[in-house]
């Protein structure tokens, strides 16, 4: 059998996907972000495992240096890279939204988003021809509001805890946002096997 590269998100995803491997008797237990070591060798499953962070999952896959990625449909939705959406693993469940402060009036009109995720907030303001600037940031965007930077921000929520620690509230859902497992276009034919065997038990496990 061909042996397969898979891509892995590090950060809040790589708990729950070595998990969901482990449901299909794939031990990836000795595979933490906590080693540096970035590229792990299963010669008995025939897999190697490569450790990437969230956002360049896509792009490992889009240019095949790995045949098969887990991402964050938000980091697929903002970057829209070439490569096949195969499965909704219904992990690292969240919601990309628009937050504002608290104590914000409804009727106060919102002009400035700061965002890590500038083509989703533009595609979403501009569904509601609604002009807005976008201001991108790499993280902690939540301090675009406490600053007065931004109006609102676009940003994925899990828990709540950021968001009210900021003193922010939900103001609109835009997406529900869950890991997928996605594919080289090219890996999905020529390995088609080992990839429909591996898809099937995932299938079957969630
Ligand atoms: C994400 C997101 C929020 C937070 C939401 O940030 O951007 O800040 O998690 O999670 P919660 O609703 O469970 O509190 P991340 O931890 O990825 O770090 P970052 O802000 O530096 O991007």
């Amino acid at each position: 059998m061909e042996f397969l590269t898979v891509a892995l998100s590090k950060g809040r995803i790589l708990g729950e996907t070595i998990e969901l491997f482990k449901r299909i008797k794939l031990n990836f237990d000795n595979v933490s972000e906590d080693s540096r070591k970035l590229v792990f060798e299963f010669k008995e499953y025939g897999m190697r495992l490569i450790l990437s962070k969230p956002s360049d999952v896509p792009t490992f896959v889009e240019h095949g240096v790995a045949d098969l990625g887990v991402a964050g449909k938000d980091v697929l939705l903002e970057d829209r890279k070439d490569v096949f959406e195969l499965l909704d693993l219904k992990l690292a469940r969240c919601r990309m939204v628009v937050a504002v402060p608290e104590d914000m009036d409804p009727s106060t009109p919102i002009y400035r988003i700061a965002t890590k995720y500038p083509h989703i907030a533009e595609g979403f303001f501009l569904k509601k021809a609604q002009p807005v600037e976008i201001i991108k940031l790499n993280g902690s965007v939540e301090l675009g509001p406490l600053l007065g930077l931004a109006d609102a921000i676009v940003d994925i929520v899990a828990t709540g805890h950021t968001l009210k620690e900021n003193h922010l509230k939900v103001q609109e859902v835009i997406y529900p946002i869950s890991a997928r497992l996605i594919a080289n276009q090219v890996s999905f034919r020529l390995k088609s096997g080992h990839i429909q065997e591996l898809l099937g038990k995932i299938k079957a496990a969630i």
